[in-house]
């Protein structure tokens, strides 16, 4: 039996870092720690699927990873071909639903109609929603939403409306961060969304990973109080 939290996050949003530096300190390539790294995205999912999370945020590949090398670029679209190809009977079976934040335009066209279709194909599952956020940035989020917004007509507007033009419309705020590898800062993911989130670091580089750091960090949130700006 999984142990039961008193509290876990509605929405657990993940900056999986430390994948390069993962296999550089085993003498490896880069494109091994993404590797790895897939396979913790795979691990995670589970534990969500164990502890009750209903929706889990990775951030995979951001606005300022283009200035990578274009084979560590090419070596992560094809892992994401890959997981997601390999895995397509098991997110059926799981009824794990697949969401995507982010402006797919400058991703491989076979890439994004893998990713389009399989949306489509999860849509009416609502155990746990899994989004990956590619070519993802927060202020490119705001700057594409604000854009949507002028193009509409609004003179102003509130923040339900801006929020509703946001990538993540569909999700609820994100409760929890987890970010691996020991660096803290947010680098850019759900700025706007993430006013209120509780944010917790792990020294472990995102390849390593595993059921002990996952439930070490839901045991810290279960601590968290969490005031909103307001008195408990
Ligand atoms: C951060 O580590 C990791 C990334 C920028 C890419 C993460 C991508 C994957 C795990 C593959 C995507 C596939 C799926 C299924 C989501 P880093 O390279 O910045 O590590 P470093 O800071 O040690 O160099």
């Amino acid at each position: 039996m999984a142990y039961k939290f008193k509290k876990i996050p509605n929405h657990l949003a993940i900056i999986m870092d430390g994948n390069g530096r993962w296999a550089t300190k085993r003498g490896l390539p880069r494109n091994y720690g993404h590797k790895e790294g897939v396979n913790a995205v795979e691990r995670t999912i589970n534990y969500c699927l164990k502890y009750g999370i209903k929706y889990c945020t990775f951030f995979a590949f951001s606005t300022e990873n283009w200035k990578r090398s274009k084979e560590e670029i090419d070596g992560i679209f094809s892992l994401l071909r890959s997981y997601i190809t390999k895995n397509d009977d098991l997110f059926l079976k799981k009824e794990v639903k697949i969401n995507y934040i982010g402006e797919l335009t400058p991703f491989p066209d076979d890439l994004k109609s893998i990713l389009v279709n399989y949306v489509k194909k999860t849509k009416d599952f609502d155990k746990l929603t899994i989004t990956f956020a590619l070519n993802y940035g927060g202020r490119d989020d705001l700057v594409r939403a604000v854009n949507k917004i002028i193009e509409k007509g609004y003179k102003n507007i509130t923040e339900q409306q801006l929020l509703q033009e946001l990538d993540t419309k569909d999700l609820p705020e994100p409760d929890f961060v987890i970010r691996t590898s020991g660096e803290q800062r947010l680098s850019n993911f759900m700025l706007y969304q993430m006013a209120y989130s509780e944010l917790y670091f792990s020294k472990v580089y995102w390849p390593s990973f595993n059921e002990k750091h996952f439930t070490k960090a839901l045991k810290v949130y279960e601590k968290r109080k969490r005031r909103y700006g307001g008195l408990s």
